[in-house]
């Protein structure tokens, strides 16, 4: 064809030109619609990015000085001083910050990115956060999610649907709620009347089992399962015991808890024939930081930046509250959730940790193998 391109009217050189500009553009573009892998979010207000911004619900951080390190510094509904867990994993496996399901924004391509589901209040249990009145519970959150597929399959066709499903990374962050929210919210709650701690956990744990079962029908390959951090030595807790030490009995419940869910997680793998899900040890992740923050750059983790009373512990983060300056300096930003800081201590766990924190494999050896089928 060099006739082609040796013609020698303007328009023609223009026309190859522009044909030349524009293949370049897709070969540029093409790389990265491969590379980025999809990212889909499920759970509590750990993860949850703002989907309760549009919620009849208590259970919200969409005011300052939540978001106060944010990019824009303005509050998104992160119940975080900047970014939360699911932002930083993003950073690290070189996607876009995933929006909330519920945004208006979450439309056309940004579909392929992924998406949000996970609702600040909620549990394992259906029962978990009745008193954050209407908070997107998992088995909604999983409705939605194939409400999300639906969108997908119009925009790409079912089959690149399918693929972006199967090909993408998942993570899971729950439980916390069933203990600090639920059996342990009141003295004598319902279901410490009904159960004694292992007991408890023992049915949470199957419930936990249909959960994630169910994520797998609905197109999970890869699922990062957060245990329980230490609920007994978050802020709130402190600050109610009174006497400067974790509570005994939430510390006592997520020792109980963990390595149920391990064991859970190792038989559903070895069932499903693949490691499917991968457990994120929570505990051990935040217990580091905990038992010796000064090592960590922190001035304290008992303290939360924003909050008020004992230990900044109590009722709400709000613009009354105290604010710390500095939020590189503490563990806790509000009387339950991580600094941004932290946050990026615990990513790094997820990244490269070794068999102590990530179970069978940490996140980096994950993206290598899956980068190879
Ligand atoms: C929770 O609710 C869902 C439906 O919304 C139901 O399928 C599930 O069985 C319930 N779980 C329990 C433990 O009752
Ligand atoms: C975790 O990541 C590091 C470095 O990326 C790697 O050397 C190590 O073997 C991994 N550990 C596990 C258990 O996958």
């Amino acid at each position: 064809m060099p006739a082609l391109v040796f013609m020698s009217t303007s328009s023609s050189t223009m026309r190859v030109l522009i044909l030349i500009v524009a293949m370049g553009a897709v070969l540029e573009l093409a790389p990265q619609a491969e590379a980025a892998r999809a990212f889909f979010v499920f759970g509590d207000s750990l993860v949850d990015s703002g989907n309760n911004n549009y919620l009849v619900t208590t259970a919200r951080a969409d005011s300052p000085p939540y978001g106060i390190d944010f990019p824009t510094h303005r509050p998104t509904g992160r119940f975080s001083n900047g970014l939360n867990l699911p932002d930083i994993i993003s950073e690290e496996i070189g996607s876009e910050r995933v929006l909330p399901y519920l945004s208006p924004e979450l439309t056309g391509q940004k579909l392929l990115i992924g998406a949000n589901f996970a609702s600040a209040g909620i549990g394992i249990l259906n029962d978990t956060g009745i008193q954050f009145i209407t908070v997107i519970r998992i088995f909604r959150q999983f409705q939605l999610f194939q409400q999300y597929q639906q969108r997908l399959t119009a925009l790409v066709g079912a089959p690149q649907a399918t693929k972006l499903v199967n090909g993408a990374l998942y993570l899971m962050t729950l439980g916390g709620n069933d203990f600090v929210n639920n059996y342990f919210l009141a003295p004598i709650s319902q279901r410490s009347s009904q159960y004694s701690v292992p007991e408890f956990s023992r049915y949470l744990i199957t419930e936990f089992r249909k959960i994630l079962l169910r994520l797998f029908e609905l197109g999970a390959r890869r699922v990062l399962v957060t245990g329980t951090g230490p609920l007994g030595c978050v802020p709130s807790e402190l600050a109610r015991s009174g006497n400067d030490e974790c509570d005994p009995e939430l510390q006592g419940a997520a020792a109980i808890f963990n390595p149920q869910l391990v064991q859970m997680l190792q038989e559903l793998n070895t069932q499903l024939g693949s490691d499917v899900f991968v457990t994120a040890n929570a505990f051990d992740m935040k217990e580091d930081f905990i038992s010796d923050p000064q090592k960590f750059g922190f001035v304290t983790a008992k303290v939360a930046c924003c909050g008020q009373g004992p230990y900044n512990g109590m009722g709400q983060c709000n613009p009354t509250s105290n604010l710390c300056p500095d939020r590189n300096l503490y563990a806790f930003w509000d009387a339950f959730h991580p600094t941004e800081k932290a946050t990026r201590l615990i990513v790094k766990q997820i990244m490269t940790g070794s068999t102590k924190y990530m179970n069978p494999m940490n996140l980096s050896t994950i993206m290598a193998l899956d980068s190879r089928t």
